[in-house]
């Protein structure tokens, strides 16, 4: 499905511009710390026989190894074409095609025709978004109990790369922008929703969190 908006599609364009880079950045140095957090966090929420929903799924390979570790089942779902394609190959790759179903576009568009989830993941990709509020919202309306994520931290280095990167897309006119929502009140739209926070930790940009719901 392609996406209607002017930022989805700039989105969809530059995603799929880095989608080999992706492959090939897990294929030489594996999870990045932020994930080895975020799967850290996962463990201590559990998703043994779960139902995953991972949103901006990239090329896939954190639900990929969530199934090869327990989970029963997953959609990602991404605007990005191309890393839909990538996704597809490897879950091809390591045999999972019968227990994962991959959708290409904007979740924000396509969300009434997504089932609910036991396990929702957002790995870098509320950053990636406008309307933080309405993703965030949207997709814990679909969790049954564990909602996961990493956002960028509320640092000024971290917000200056994110300026000049938005600079750098306004000046190649592209309407894709990054942002950094302040992670106060990206928290206060999850305990609102009923859940409690079980995992936090960071590095020098990335802030990753999981939330189980009370
Ligand atoms: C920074 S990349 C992260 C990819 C992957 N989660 C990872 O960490 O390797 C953000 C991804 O989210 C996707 N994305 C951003 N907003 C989205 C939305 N509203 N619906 C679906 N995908 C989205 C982008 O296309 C992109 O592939």
């Amino acid at each position: 499905m392609s996406c209607c908006c002017p930022h989805s599609n700039s989105a969809n364009r530059f995603f799929s511009f880095f989608a080999g880079r992706y492959r090939k950045r897990f294929e030489k140095k594996g999870f990045e710390p932020s994930q080895k957090q975020l799967l850290e966090g996962l463990q201590q929420a559990g998703y043994q026989d779960a139902k995953i929903l991972e949103i901006g799924s990239g090329v896939g390979h954190l639900h990929q190894t969530l199934l090869e570790q327990g989970a029963k089942s997953a959609i990602g779902i991404d605007l990005a074409s191309k890393m839909i394609v990538e996704a597809r190959h490897w879950a091809e790759e390591r045999k999972l095609t019968n227990s994962v179903e991959y959708v290409e576009g904007d979740f924000m568009e396509i969300h009434e025709s997504v089932p609910d989830a036991d396990v929702t993941v957002l790995d870098k990709v509320v950053c990636c978004y406008p309307d933080a509020d309405g993703l965030v919202h949207t997709s814990l309306n679909k969790t049954a109990r564990v909602y996961a994520l990493t956002y960028p931290r509320n640092r000024w280095y971290v917000r200056f790369v994110m300026s000049a990167t938005a600079l750098f897309m306004k000046l190649v006119r592209s309407d894709f922008r990054p942002y950094v929502h302040d992670p106060e009140m990206v928290e206060s739209w999850i305990r609102d929703a009923g859940f409690d926070k079980i995992y936090q930790d960071n590095n020098l940009v990335w802030l990753t969190q999981v939330y189980v719901k009370t």
